[in-house]
């Protein structure tokens, strides 16, 4: 904030006043918790209109997207940027898909499995990321 407020200043002082007709901190609104658990809570409203499952498609997107795409990749094939440092398994084999249950993948997503990290995540967020893998199935 100083150093914003400091250019604004200065400014202020040599155009006069024409830049800067709000103080910084109306345009620069400090980020709280209480933003992101809105956000959320929206993400989850949408879901639930668009499914009428309650899984928050939109939440389960963008953790996908957030956290799990560097090494799955977009669908789950293990072709994110970091996949083959890692060896990411191929999420979409059919073969692995046919004997995995769906408890072992919430167990491998909640306690990480090897090179993949443990992730704390919502019920409803594991169960929708699930839903997500298996629905790439063959893909
Ligand atoms: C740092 C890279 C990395 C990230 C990030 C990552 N994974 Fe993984 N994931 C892996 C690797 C590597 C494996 C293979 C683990 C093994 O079998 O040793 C794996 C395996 C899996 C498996 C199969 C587990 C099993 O039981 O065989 C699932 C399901 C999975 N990941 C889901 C996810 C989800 C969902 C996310 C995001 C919340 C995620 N992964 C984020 C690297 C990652």
């Amino acid at each position: 904030m100083a150093p914003v407020r400091r250019s604004c200043a200065f400014l202020l002082l040599s155009v006069g006043l024409l830049a800067c007709d709000r103080p910084p901190s109306a345009t620069l609104a400090e980020w709280t918790p209480r933003d992101h658990e809105q956000k959320e809570q929206t993400a989850k409203q949408q879901g639930k209109g668009k499914s009428g499952q309650g899984t928050g498609d939109a939440l389960v997107e963008a953790t996908w997207r957030n956290q799990c795409m560097t090494c799955h990749g977009p669908i789950g094939k293990g072709d994110g940027p970091t996949g083959p440092m890692v060896k990411a398994a191929d999420l979409t084999d059919p073969a692995w898909q046919a004997k995995v249950t769906d408890e072992q993948l919430a167990q491998s997503i909640r306690k990480g499995k090897g090179k993949m990290p443990q992730f704390d995540l919502s019920e409803p967020v594991v169960k929708g990321l699930i839903a997500r893998i298996r629905t790439a199935r063959g893909q």
